[in-house]
């Protein structure tokens, strides 16, 4: 055989990917729902886990055309609010062509709309949904996944962050009533005791209040080390805004939810003073392909990228291989939503956000946690120090 025709079939490859090749998409529709908080306070994340998901769609939907069905991402918004996301899933359930779900961001909408998936079968894997009981429970055990980290981690790791580095003694702990945000506080407020920390003040506040006085007036007198909050950047903007205003010194310190560039817009870069959180989202800039997702992200939407980008880009890519192993065990025809959530399981690959492995819980096997110094604008975040943390067993 002569050099030419032993490349050839290399040859036609590279043309059908430089070409970008086309497929026969004669055997219908597969349909992947990203859902999101696309309208709302949390808009500006929601928007950009669907822009991971666009990518992903961009980079990976070959994997499934190349059996001939065409590939789409269904775009839904469940506004960060269990209700919506709850109505929406009973709706979209019904389409058949819907095989899997990438999202949600919250927890509070993710436990309950999870409910929903496991009536059907219908996979659902989640870029950002930290709370435990997002895997925890029976109800949910085949169908709800997720490729970021849990709470009963990150509240012990800000604690011992708290404790050990930031030496504080007295604190206050506030959180927003979601399931995230109290169950987020409140995995921090039992690791803080155990070393040693005093709890001055626990207490909830409703996640759409704007004014913070009644905490922050004591506080002025009661002079904490650090405030915890358990919460989202659109309120957390808001009560660090309010601290430095009132000129209280404490610490403030949260978690993943914070992790939004609208936390410096909402608080203002001169209320930027003394802010840490943790998150189990690596920031690009630490993962060896960050920068080149970076700049792909910018060319397509003309913007950054937020903390969980990546994740729903990774989420999305293991929701299509999954489908893609699902159809090749279906000879080829459009497989059912239970082979689909059953591959999800089996999936690996070493993707942006490091190795994607998921346990028969559906937690990532592995999970990143890192502290971040708030700079004055997110771009000027520091990252201090990156945990993995393989997945709780309980
Ligand atoms: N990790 C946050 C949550 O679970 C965003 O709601």
């Amino acid at each position: 055989m002569t050099n030419f025709f032993r490349w050839l079939p290399a040859l036609v490859l590279g043309m059908l990917i430089s070409t970008g090749a086309t497929w026969a998409q004669d055997k219908g529709a597969i349909k992947i729902v990203a859902h999101f908080p696309m309208s709302g306070p949390q808009s500006v994340i929601g928007e950009a886990d669907w822009n991971g998901t666009q990518l992903a769609l961009d980079d990976f939907g070959d994997e499934v055309r190349q059996f001939g069905f065409s590939l789409e991402l269904q775009a839904e918004d469940d506004q960060a609010n269990p209700t919506i996301g709850v109505a929406n899933a009973n709706r979209f359930i019904n389409d058949p062509d819907v095989l899997a779900v990438v999202g949600h961001q919250n927890s509070g909408v993710t436990i309950p709309a999870s409910e929903v998936y496991a009536k059907v079968g219908l996979a659902m894997v989640s870029p950002a949904a930290t709370n435990p009981d997002v895997t925890k429970r029976e109800s949910t055990r085949m169908v709800a996944s997720r490729i970021c980290g849990r709470d009963d981690v990150q509240g012990p790791a800000a604690a011992e962050f708290a404790a050990n580095e930031l030496k504080v003694k007295r604190i206050y702990v506030v959180n927003d009533k979601t399931a995230y945000g109290s169950g987020l506080a409140g995995a921090f407020e039992t690791a803080a005791k155990s070393l040693g920390i005093e709890v001055l003040l626990s207490t909830g506040v409703d996640q759409n209040e704007v004014d913070f006085s009644s905490v922050l007036n004591r506080a002025t007198v009661e002079k904490p080390d650090l405030i915890f909050y358990g919460g989202v950047y659109s309120q957390g903007g808001l009560i660090i805004k309010q601290i430095r205003q009132k000129k209280i010194s404490a610490v403030l310190l949260g978690g993943d939810g914070l992790d939004s560039s609208d936390l410096q817009n909402i608080a203002g870069e001169e209320n930027m003073v003394d802010v840490y959180f943790t998150t189990t989202s690596v920031p690009l800039s630490k993962l060896p392909d960050g920068e080149k997702f970076a700049s792909s992200y910018k060319l397509k939407f003309g913007k950054e990228p937020e903390g969980y980008s990546a994740y729903s880009y990774d989420a999305t890519r293991l929701v299509i291989s999954a489908i893609a192993a699902a159809i090749q065990n279906s000879s080829g025809d459009k497989p059912t939503r239970d082979l689909v959530a059953a591959e999800v399981r089996k999936i690996r690959f070493d993707g942006l956000t490091g190795h994607v492995a998921l346990n028969d819980r559906g937690d990532i096997e592995k999970a990143k946690y890192v502290v971040v110094a708030a700079g004055k604008k997110s771009s000027e975040n520091n990252v201090v120090k990156v945990l993995e943390v393989a997945a709780p067993q309980d």
